[in-house]
């Protein structure tokens, strides 16, 4: 059906932001990653390691692992609350942040900004207890959701089931936001009927902490103006590539994926 298609190379290239002479840190976009925590610094680390490999110019962190993610990441700019982040054009909001009165707070503060936001992980949990999630649905700037099989049926009450386009298509029509269905071939489902599957996953992928690469870079892609759902396909398609690469080192591990990301941006010339 015209409606569901498969993410080819060809269109990322089409739609990644070049750039040009008069390129400037601010007008690349900027993204607010609000993920990590003192117990787990690693998510912060992580998605900030893929939100770096996007095409945005600027990166302010405002989770809970600032230490951390300063010593791995020294570009960052690290502001520890999402209120104190100044301006940013999207956030990434949810891998390790925590699923507390503090972490459900942060969650409302980035929900709060006229901006499109990436939940991921303790995100979704946080939507859950607070029974938020089909409230959402008046929100003007885009949602985009990044739920595994686990996360998604805890949000829809069901798993997805054998038809993966279907059950991408059910939620984000529910939730009025883009859903990226996480999985060996991951769908993306827009709100209005839409669905891309990626083609490029592997399961090198299939170790922890490389869907909080994907978050980062996704709200990357989303800070530097391109649509929810291009953004989704394209972020999933080049974070299967990039595990492919890894993999060529052997056993992947997720900032390996990061690394990864890098050069494989790097072709898209
Ligand atoms: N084939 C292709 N891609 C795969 C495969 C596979 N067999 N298995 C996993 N992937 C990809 C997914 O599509 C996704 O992009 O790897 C990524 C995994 O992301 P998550 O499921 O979010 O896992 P992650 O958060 O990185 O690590 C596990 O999730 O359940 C929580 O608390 C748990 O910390 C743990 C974390
Ligand atoms: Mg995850």
């Amino acid at each position: 059906s015209p409606a569901l298609r498969v993410t080819e190379w060809s269109d990322v290239v089409d739609w990644w932001p070049r750039l040009g002479p008069a390129s400037e840190k601010y007008t690349r976009g900027v993204v607010g990653v609000a993920t990590g925590s003192a117990t787990y610094p690693g998510a912060g680390v992580l998605s900030v390691g893929g939100a770096l490999a996007g095409p945005t110019g600027m990166v302010r962190y405002a989770g809970g692992a600032r230490t951390e993610v300063v010593r791995q990441h020294p570009s960052v700019i690290a502001t520890g609350r999402v209120a104190d982040a100044g301006r940013v054009q999207a956030w990434v909001c949810g891998s390790g942040l925590g699923t507390g009165e503090e972490s459900a707070a942060e969650l409302r503060a980035v929900l709060a900004a006229p901006v499109p936001v990436v939940l991921d992980a303790d995100a979704l949990t946080l939507l859950v207890d607070g029974k938020l999630a089909d409230r959402l649905r008046d929100r003007d700037a885009p949602i985009v959701v990044t739920p595994h099989d686990r996360e998604y049926a805890r949000l829809c009450g069901e798993s997805p089931g054998a038809d993966r386009v279907a059950a991408a298509l059910r939620l984000a029509a529910w939730m009025n936001a883009v859903v990226l269905l996480k999985g060996d071939r991951t769908i993306i489902g827009t709100p209005d009927g839409r669905a891309y599957v990626n083609p490029t996953g592997t399961p090198a992928l299939a170790t922890g902490g490389t869907g909080d690469v994907l978050a980062g870079l996704l709200g990357s892609l989303l800070a530097a103006g391109l649509a929810p759902e291009r953004a989704a396909a394209a972020a999933a398609y080049l974070h299967g590539l990039a595990g492919r690469e890894a993999a060529r080192g052997g056993p992947v591990t997720a900032p390996d994926v990061a690394d990864a990301l890098r050069p494989v941006v790097g072709r898209l010339g």
